[in-house]
């Protein structure tokens, strides 16, 4: 495919997203019907959906249209090509840009300049203060991709010199060795024998900060598992016993294979069976996601007020939930991967005010700016 036709395709994507597709479903869509395109081409298509996607409200005004086309006439305009070298018609390009088209668009102005929803503007400068701006477009650019390397299987170095012989170039964080990015090949991952034989998993940087802040022995329960990524970094800590627990069973089907390939044991244990208290308890729970829009931007754009207060209560209720299972002199970690204060450091001061027998022990939050995603970590203590 020509660069213009990749466009073209971006159009037809965008279109179907903005007519309410999520951005997954309408780029496996496209993939299917477009059995010509090699993976160089579905590759170059997914980045240009998703850079409309983080930028989508820039984009457009300087488009001048909140459409598959508008988008891209706002890509060529933020990056300084001629519009009309790509909206040439010919192939498989887009038609030209109507006389309409090249008089409309502007600057993007306030929450449109930071590509952020006008609503969650003040939450989030209520969470960020002066770094409001700069972690708005920290959002706009592509995440980088962070491993973990499994002590239990390799040391880092082994890990990426493992990597390296199958052409991924990963390097270890200076703070945190076991961390590495990856700066080359990252689409070889999921076929790696390191991935494969539990050399390494795919976890962000700062999830993996946060889980060195935390204990490192004694009994551990995940109490909102899901697919097991705090339950297996811990494990690899030496947390042990470790049990992941999840209201949603469905969520932890995978976590077994994943356990194996890591070398570790986890009692997977349904919400009726749940007994007896733990050392540490981690909380990781659903939460806006706002701490990670670079990688799900459609995210952004589809959370509401409403969904937000709800998920607020939601996270009242399993903290508390959570706390009963804390033995005496244990840790409850809570966990969000959003930015946003009334999911954070309001809702731990406000458990902690009604459970007394716990204190805080620490609290961080992380941003883009000193690590990768957001994410949020409050360790506190049972008296
Ligand atoms: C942010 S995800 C967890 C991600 C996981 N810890 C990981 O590292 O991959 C939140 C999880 O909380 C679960 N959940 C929702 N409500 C819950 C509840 N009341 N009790 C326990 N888990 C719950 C969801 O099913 C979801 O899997």
């Amino acid at each position: 495919m020509t660069p213009a036709a990749r466009i073209e395709a971006a159009i037809t994507i965008l279109d179907r997203i903005l007519g309410g597709d999520p951005a997954e479903q309408a780029l496996l869509r496209w993939s299917r019907a477009s059995r010509f395109a090699g993976s160089g081409d579905r590759a170059a298509v997914r980045d240009l959906v998703f850079d409309s996607l983080r930028r989508l409200r820039s984009r457009a005004a300087l488009g001048g249209a909140m459409t598959g086309r508008g988008l891209m006439l706002g890509m060529c305009r933020d990056e300084g090509r001629d519009p009309q070298t790509v909206f040439t018609g010919e192939g498989h390009a887009p038609w030209p840009l109507s006389a309409d088209e090249l008089a409309r668009g502007g600057a993007p102005e306030a929450a449109a300049a930071l590509d952020l929803p006008d609503w969650i503007l003040p939450a989030w400068s209520e969470a960020l203060g002066e770094a409001v701006e700069p972690v708005a477009m920290a959002m706009r650019k592509r995440a980088p991709v962070w491993l973990r390397a499994n002590q239990l299987r390799a040391t880092p170095d082994q890990a990426v010199a493992v990597l390296a012989s199958e052409d991924i170039a990963a390097a270890p964080y200076p703070d945190l060795p076991t961390a590495l990015c990856v700066s080359a090949g990252a689409r070889r991952l999921a076929a790696s024998s390191a991935y494969r034989d539990g050399l390494v998993e795919m976890q962000d940087l700062s999830p993996q900060l946060a889980c060195s802040l935390l204990p490192d022995r004694g009994s551990l329960l995940d109490y909102c598992a899901g697919g097991g990524g705090k339950a297996l970094a811990l494990a690899a800590r030496g947390l042990s016993p470790v049990t992941a627990h999840d209201a949603d069973v469905s969520r932890m089907s995978d976590l077994p294979a994943r356990a194996a390939r890591a070398g570790v044991r986890v009692q997977i244990t349904p919400p009726d069976k749940l007994s007896g208290r733990f050392d540490l308890v981690v909380a990781d729970v659903p939460c806006s996601g706002s701490g990670t829009w670079r990688r799900t931007p459609d995210a952004k754009w589809r959370l509401t007020a409403t969904q937000l207060a709800a998920l607020v209560e939601t996270q009242a209720r399993i903290l508390d939930e959570a706390a009963a299972r804390v033995a005496a002199g244990g840790g409850l970690a809570y966990m969000t991967c959003s930015l946003l204060r009334v999911e954070n450091q309001a809702q731990t001061a406000a458990f902690l005010h009604r459970a007394p027998e716990f204190e805080l022990v620490t609290e961080r939050l992380f941003t883009p700016l000193d690590a990768s995603d957001g994410f949020y970590l409050c360790l506190m203590q049972r008296h």
